[in-house]
């Protein structure tokens, strides 16, 4: 059988998986991003892994698919990555082909999402969305005109590093205010730090560290009424929300999908965003774009990254 590897390369894990054509993954695995400090070992452990899956499914590769932060599909490199823990601008592509010899093709990883969405998701038909996903950081992957728009250099669509908010938070990129500090799984981890400071309620999450915090524990809290959890989904959605407002003056899309660990809060997050979206839309804008959350089932990092493959391999 013909399967192509698509790779979502993120901040904490990097996951990769086995991929048919109609994007169904046959079998998938990971590795600890967080445990290379050096790129080229990252590299040969994944090509070693990427390796003994395919042995094991016994399957003619036909290429392999990469998605990641800061990368580039117009040069195939990785550059200045916020959230990995490589710095400086690696030849990711070129590195993957010297292991692996079969084709091989980069892209950022919310285009990765965005091309997932738009074949075997949400976006089928549409002409005109974005896709954001909320994980460590926040990436887009903007569709304009059935097309992902690459940009001037390949860069398109850093939407996460758009300033909401001057002298704001640190971000990893170095800047202060980058809308991904607030609105990712991290960002919003550190706004219920915030608000431990600010409110005196009682709360089971002043309890749980930092680095024991996650999405799902705030969305778990916040059903149970915890207040502290409540207004952290209510902040970040405020943020979001007068984001999205800002990118659909931009590009018009007919729907903004979200994906990623932090949105499987699901309406704790979408109705606060929906809500200050719409709030601060310009009156042409009102009530025209649909917020949804991302219907790719499985990792659409991986299938869509898989998909750049079988778009020129048969
Ligand atoms: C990076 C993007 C990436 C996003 C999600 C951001 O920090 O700049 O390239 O798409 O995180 O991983
Ligand atoms: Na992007
Ligand atoms: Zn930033």
């Amino acid at each position: 059988q013909k399967l192509a590897v698509g790779i979502d390369i993120g901040g904490t894990n990097t996951v990769f998986g086995l991929v048919d054509k109609k994007g169904n993954i046959l079998a998938e695995d990971f590795i600890f991003t967080k445990k290379y400090s050096i790129f080229s070992i990252f590299i040969d452990d994944l090509c070693d892994r990427i390796l003994l899956l395919t042995q094991k499914l016994n399957c003619d590769l036909v290429g392999i698919g990469v998605g990641a932060p800061n990368a580039n599909y117009l040069d195939q490199c990785i550059q200045d990555a916020s959230n990995l823990p490589w710095k400086g601008r690696f030849e990711l592509g070129k590195l993957l082909n010297q292991r692996i010899k079969v084709p091989v093709f980069v892209t950022n990883d919310a285009n990765a999402s965005a091309m997932a969405e738009m074949l075997f998701g949400g976006a089928v038909g549409m002409k005109n969305f974005m896709v954001l996903t909320l994980g460590t950081g926040l990436g887009s992957g903007i569709v304009v005109n059935g097309e992902l728009v690459y940009g001037h250099t390949g860069f398109a669509g850093e939407m996460g590093h758009m300033i909401v908010r001057p002298e704001g938070r640190h971000c990893g990129c170095g800047r202060l205010g980058c809308l991904e500090t607030y609105a990712s799984a991290t960002g919003i981890k550190r706004t219920v730090s915030k608000l431990f400071a600010k409110f005196s309620y009682p709360s089971e999450l002043r309890n749980v560290p930092f680095s024991r915090m996650s999405a799902k524990r705030l969305a778990i809290e916040a059903h149970a009424g915890d207040k502290i959890a409540i207004e952290a989904f209510e902040f970040t959605g405020k943020i979001l929300g007068i984001a999205l407002a800002n990118v659909i003056a931009l590009n018009n899309p007919e729907a903004i999908f979200l994906s990623g660990g932090l949105s499987k809060a699901g309406s704790l997050l979408l109705e606060p965003t929906y809500y200050h979206m719409e709030q601060n839309l310009l009156s042409v804008f009102k009530g025209r774009t649909q917020l949804l959350l991302s219907s790719v089932e499985g990792n659409s990092g991986v299938i869509g990254a898989a998909a750049l493959v079988w778009k020129v391999v048969e």
